[in-house]
């Protein structure tokens, strides 16, 4: 026989089972490239950020890596490099510190390991990863998709499973984003939803935050104001997010008393 309290004065329920189980507030946490920006990895619409450099539709779409299949492997070789040579910021290490008294999940649209890498366990990359590598012809062929060593770069000639070129695991502009179905999911399911380091212009990850429902608590950490303005019924805390997050904790806090 299992046994269920929900005690209102600590917002969360305990359960009663032959082991005993607390289930935890759950805390879904939104991140773009604002969040890893003070590890060194730049994000992609600041000023200096990666698409006031680069092309976008010639190194992240399928035509520009069949117009120059060796330019697009060159961009991605380099930032799985210089994946070796970052670290996890405080804003990932608290995220993953949350964890002890939250249901944390993160829903990332960043395709480095800093999340996991601060210890964070329950992680969704929405845009692929950058440790991995796939198939050419079907990037989504489960018998294709495996970690790659990011010191080993992807050169032409280094085929799949199936026969095809390999490539990065990216999902580049126009392709499915296979995890939103779940990541939405998450977010409707939430008690708490956190948002931080993303201008919210790429979609359908953007679409995510109308997906939390309205009486929830929502944050968003953010130093800028968006283009495209505060979505309804955020709270915007306009930090960087090595400090943003400290604020949050403190409200989170408040929101326990
Ligand atoms: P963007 O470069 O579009 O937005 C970065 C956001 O982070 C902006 O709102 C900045 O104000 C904010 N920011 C900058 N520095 C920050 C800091 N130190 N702390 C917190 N926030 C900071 O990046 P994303 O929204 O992540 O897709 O971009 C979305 C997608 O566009 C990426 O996943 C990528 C790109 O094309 C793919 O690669 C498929």
């Amino acid at each position: 026989m299992s046994k269920i309290w929900v005690i209102p004065s600590e917002k969360c329920i305990f359960a009663e089972t032959e082991n005993f189980i607390v289930m935890r507030q759950k805390l879904v946490v939104f991140t773009g490239a604002g969040i890893s920006a003070e590890s060194g990895i730049p994000t992609f619409r600041d000023a200096n950020g990666m698409w006031g450099k680069y092309d976008a539709m010639k190194l992240a779409s399928v035509e520009g890596f069949e117009e120059d299949p060796q330019a697009v492997l060159d961009f991605y070789n380099a930032r799985r490099k210089n994946l070796l040579e970052v670290e996890p910021n405080h804003a990932h290490r608290v995220l993953a510190d949350l964890e002890k008294r939250y249901d944390v999940t993160i829903i990332t649209q960043n395709v480095d390991n800093l999340h996991e890498r601060a210890g964070s366990s329950k992680v969704l990359h929405l845009h692929g990863e950058l440790s991995k590598v796939t198939s050419s012809r079907n990037r989504l062929d489960p018998n294709c998709i495996k970690e790659y060593p990011l010191d080993v770069p992807i050169q032409l000639g280094d085929k799949a499973a199936d026969g095809s070129q390999l490539r990065p695991y990216i999902v580049w502009f126009g392709e499915y984003v296979d995890g939103m179905e779940l990541a939405a999911y998450w977010v409707q399911q939430a008690d708490i939803f956190v948002v931080i380091g993303t201008s919210l212009v790429v979609y359908p990850a953007a679409g995510l935050v109308d997906y939390a429902p309205s009486e929830m608590p929502k944050f968003l950490i953010d130093p800028n104001d968006l283009k495209g303005g505060l979505p309804t019924g955020f709270q915007h805390i306009k930090a960087k997010a090595v400090e943003g997050v400290d604020e949050l904790v403190r409200r989170l806090e408040e929101l326990e008393k």
